[in-house]
C-alpha cells in the first residue's frame, strides 16, 4: 500500500468507529457487536502506531487516552461563560417568568431542563472536529482540557450531517452515580482516601494530568447551548436538538429530560415532576433550568453582569428522608480520635443507598439526644457520609438515651478529651489496632513513603499475624514472611520488598509527613523540613523556635513538641533513621559517585519520584541531567507515556533506555 491508500483506510477506519461509537453511547442503538468494535479499533490503533505522521488527534483511537499533559494552559472564552441567576422559591420563578414576558410584549416560549450536578464544559468544533474544551474557571478564562474530555464516550470528536462549520457548544461533564460508586469501592479496597461526591468527582478527574486515567473514570455530558448560530435554529429547544443529529448526547424529550411549555403551570408542573422523579435518575441534579426558548427575545431580555435575564435556575432542596436508628458505634481514627457513626436500617436517598451516618462527636449526639430505635432524618449534604439533621419525636418509642463510650472500644483504654476539643481521643497510640494500622497506612500512603502493593486489608493481616506493629518493622519484612500470607504472590512479594527498599530515597519532608505527628500535613512537614534541615535540629526545638516557623500556630507546635517527648516514637524514629531512611532535607551534597560521567535524559512520569526529585538523586550520586536526547546522552529514564518521538530518538542514538526499577536497582547497589 502506498501512503494514499493507507491514509485512506485510516479514514475510513475512524469513520465508522465515530458512526459506531455514536450509535452505541448517544442513540444507544449499537450496529456491531463490542468484539467487531474492539477489532476495528484495534486495527486502527496499529496502524497510528506504525505511521505516527498520519495519526489524527480526533482520532476514535483517543478515546482511551494517553496524552499527558504537564500543566493545563489558560485560555480566554471567546465568550464569556456566565452563570445563572437561582432560587429556591416557586413564587420566584413565577416572578421571573412575569417579569420576561411583561418586557417582552409577547407571547413565549419557555425551555424546561434539567440542572446538572457537575462542572461546566466549552467545546469548540472546526470543520466538524473537536478543536479544544475549555472549563469554565472564572468565567472570562477557563483551562484547556481537551485531551481530557476527548475521551468521554458521549462527546464526539467527528460531527455527521449538517453541521455548523465553526461553532461553541456547552454543556455538563459528570460522573454517573454508579461509576462515582465502583470508584470509590476501588478506592476503599485498595485503601486510598473516598471521594465526597460525584460533582466533586467529575472536577478533579477532568483536571487530571493522565488521560489513560480519566478516560477509565468513566465521564459523561450533557450539552445545554449551542452558541454561533446563525441558520441552524431559531430557538435552544431546537438548535439542542439539531445538535443530537450532529452527534451529541442531549437530554430527550421523550423522558421530559426537556420540554417547552408557554406557561407558567408548564414551568411549575415540570418542577414538581422532577423534584420527585430525581432519586430516580442515574446522575445527580440539583435543581431545574428554565430559559426563554427563542434566540431572538433571548438577545431583546439582554444579561446581567453576571448572568443572562433569559434564563434562570430552580434549585432543589436538600434531599432528607427518615429511617430508624438500629445502633450507634464508635471509630477509631489514626489519630485515635472516635467518631461515633449511626447505623441505619438501609434507605435510598439521592440515588444511593444509606446506611450510616456520621454522628461526629459527643456533643453532636448530646444535641440530637438520641434514643435506641429512634426514627431520625438524614440529610445529604457535601461529604461522603450524610448527617442526621433531626429526630422525629413523634415516633419515639423508647427514652433509652444512647450513652458516649468512656473507653476505647478496641483497645479499653479510657478516653480523653481535652480542654476546648470537641474530639474524645483514645491516648494509647501505639497500641491500639486501628492507630497502629491506620498510621502504617499513612506512613506508606502515596504522599508519604509511597510504598506500593499494600492494601489494608494486608497491613491488618500483618499487624494480626504479629509481623509489623509500626512502619519500622516493614524494613525488616522477608520473601518468605510475605509468601507466606494469603494471596500474596512471588511478583507481588518482590515488588512490594522493591518498594519498601525505594521508600529509603523518599526526601525528608515526606519522611516527616509519613510520621503522622497530628496536624503536620504535607505543607507543614514541607515548612518544617526547609526551616530545620534535618531531624535532630527540630527535635531540639523548643516552643519559641516552632513558632518562629512561617504559618506554624500554638496548636501545631504544642502537638509536635508532645510527639517528640514520647520516649518510644523516640526509639522508632531512630530505628528508621538505622535502617536509612532520608532525616535530612537533600543539600546538594553528594551521596555518591555511583553515577559520575554519565549524562542522563528523564522522560515521562514516575510513580515513585516526582521528575525534580530524580534530578536530585542524579546530581547527588554525581550524573548530569540532560533535558533532550543527544549523542552525548548515556541513558533514557523512561516512564510512563514517554513521547514516542524522544523514544525514536534515542533508539536511533543507540541511549540505554532504564526502567524507573532499573534506576532504583541502580542506585541502591
Ligand atoms: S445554562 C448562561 N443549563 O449551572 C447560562 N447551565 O450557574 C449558562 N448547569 O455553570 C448555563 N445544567 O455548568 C445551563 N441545563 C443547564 C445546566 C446548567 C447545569 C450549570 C452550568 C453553569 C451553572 C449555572
Amino acid at each position: 500500500m502506498d501512503q494514499k491508500d493507507i491514509q485512506d483506510k485510516m479514514q475510513a477506519l475512524a469513520t465508522a468507529l465515530h458512526a459506531h461509537n455514536r450509535a452505541y453511547y448517544v442513540l444507544n442503538d449499537p450496529q456491531i457487536s463490542d468484539y467487531e468494535f474492539d477489532m476495528l479499533l484495534k486495527e486502527l490503533e496499529a496502524l497510528e502506531k506504525q505511521y505516527p505522521a498520519l495519526s489524527d488527534p480526533n482520532s476514535p483511537t483517543k478515546r482511551v487516552g494517553g496524552d499527558l499533559t504537564k500543566k493545563f494552559q489558560t485560555k480566554k472564552h471567546r465568550i464569556p461563560m456566565l452563570s445563572l441567576s437561582n432560587s429556591y422559591s416557586e413564587q420566584e420563578i413565577i416572578e421571573w417568568a412575569e417579569r420576561c414576558q411583561k418586557t417582552l410584549q409577547e407571547a413565549s416560549e419557555f425551555v424546561c431542563e434539567l440542572k446538572y450536578d457537575g462542572v461546566a464544559i466549552g467545546m469548540r468544533y472546526q470543520n466538524g472536529q473537536l478543536q479544544e474544551a475549555l472549563t469554565r474557571g472564572d468565567g472570562e478564562q477557563g483551562e484547556e482540557v481537551t485531551a481530557n474530555v476527548r475521551t468521554i464516550k458521549t462527546v464526539p470528536l467527528q460531527l455527521q450531517a449538517d453541521f455548523p462549520s465553526d461553532f461553541e457548544i456547552r454543556g455538563e461533564i459528570f460522573m454517573p452515580q454508579q461509576n462515582f460508586e465502583q470508584l470509590n469501592q476501588q478506592r476503599e479496597a485498595q485503601g486510598e482516601p473516598l471521594f465526597a461526591n460525584p460533582r466533586n468527582t467529575a472536577a478533579g478527574t477532568l483536571k487530571l494530568l493522565d488521560s489513560k486515567e480519566v478516560a477509565k473514570r468513566g465521564l459523561d455530558c450533557y450539552l445545554y447551548g449551542v452558541h454561533d448560530l446563525t441558520e441552524h435554529a431559531q430557538g435552544h429547544f431546537e438548535a439542542v436538538q439539531a445538535a443530537k443529529v450532529w452527534g451529541f448526547k442531549v437530554p430527550d424529550p421523550a423522558a421530559r429530560m426537556i420540554e417547552k411549555t408557554s406557561s407558567i403551570d408548564g414551568i411549575m408542573d415540570f418542577i414538581h415532576y422532577w423534584d420527585a422523579q430525581r432519586a430516580n435518575l442515574p446522575f445527580d441534579i440539583d435543581g431545574v433550568v428554565l430559559k426563554v426558548n427563542s434566540f431572538a427575545q433571548q438577545a431583546e431580555l439582554g444579561l446581567t453582569a453576571k448572568s443572562p435575564r433569559w434564563a434562570i435556575a430552580y434549585k432543589f432542596k436538600t434531599q432528607q428522608v427518615e429511617t430508624i436508628l438500629e445502633s450507634v458505634s464508635f471509630q477509631v481514627g489514626r489519630t485515635g480520635a472516635i467518631t461515633p457513626v449511626a447505623n441505619l436500617k438501609p434507605v435510598q436517598l439521592g440515588g444511593t443507598t444509606v446506611k450510616r451516618a456520621s454522628l461526629h462527636n459527643a456533643d453532636q449526639m448530646h444535641k440530637l439526644d438520641l434514643c435506641a430505635s429512634d426514627t431520625v432524618q438524614v440529610e445529604k449534604g457535601g461529604e461522603i457520609i450524610p448527617k442526621i439533621v433531626g429526630v422525629n419525636l413523634s415516633l419515639r418509642k423508647s427514652e433509652a438515651r444512647i450513652p458516649f463510650i468512656e473507653v476505647c472500644p478496641e483497645c479499653q483504654a479510657p478516653l480523653v478529651r481535652q480542654d476546648g476539643e470537641a474530639q474524645h481521643y483514645c491516648p494509647n497510640e501505639l497500641g491500639c489496632r486501628p492507630q497502629v494500622t491506620g498510621k502504617i497506612m499513612h506512613f506508606i500512603s502515596r504522599k508519604a513513603l509511597n510504598i506500593d502493593g499494600l492494601g489494608e486489608e494486608t497491613v491488618e493481616l500483618m499487624y494480626t499475624k504479629g509481623l509489623i506493629k509500626n512502619p519500622l518493622d516493614l524494613y525488616s519484612l522477608t520473601f518468605d514472611q510475605l509468601l507466606a500470607l494469603d494471596r500474596m504472590a512471588e511478583k507481588s512479594a518482590n515488588n512490594l520488598l522493591q518498594s519498601i527498599a525505594a521508600s529509603k530515597q523518599i526526601p525528608f519532608e515526606r519522611v516527616l509527613f509519613g510520621l503522622g505527628i497530628r496536624f503536620v500535613g504535607e505543607t507543614v512537614a514541607k515548612k518544617l523540613a526547609q526551616h530545620f534541615g534535618n531531624l535532630s535540629a527540630l527535635i531540639s526545638a523548643d516552643l519559641e523556635a516552632l513558632l518562629a516557623v512561617d504559618e506554624i500556630g500554638e496548636k501545631i507546635a504544642s502537638s509536635i513538641l508532645a510527639y517528640f517527648s514520647n520516649p518510644l516514637q523516640l526509639e522508632l524514629i531512630s530505628g528508621l533513621q538505622a535502617i536509612g531512611l532520608q532525616f535530612e532535607t537533600a543539600q546538594k551534597v553528594k551521596n555518591s559517585d555511583l553515577l559520575e560521567g554519565k549524562t542522563y535524559v528523564i522522560s515521562g512520569t514516575f510513580e515513585t519520584f516526582s521528575r525534580d526529585e530524580l534530578k536530585e538523586l542524579i546530581e547527588s550520586n554525581g550524573g548530569k541531567v540532560g533535558s533532550s536526547v543527544s549523542a552525548k546522552t548515556h541513558f533514557l529514564i523512561a516512564g510512563a507515556n514517554m513521547g514516542p518521538a524522544k523514544l525514536q530518538k534515542a533508539t536511533d542514538l543507540g541511549v540505554t533506555l532504564l526502567s524507573e526499577n532499573d534506576f532504583i536497582k541502580l542506585i541502591s547497589t
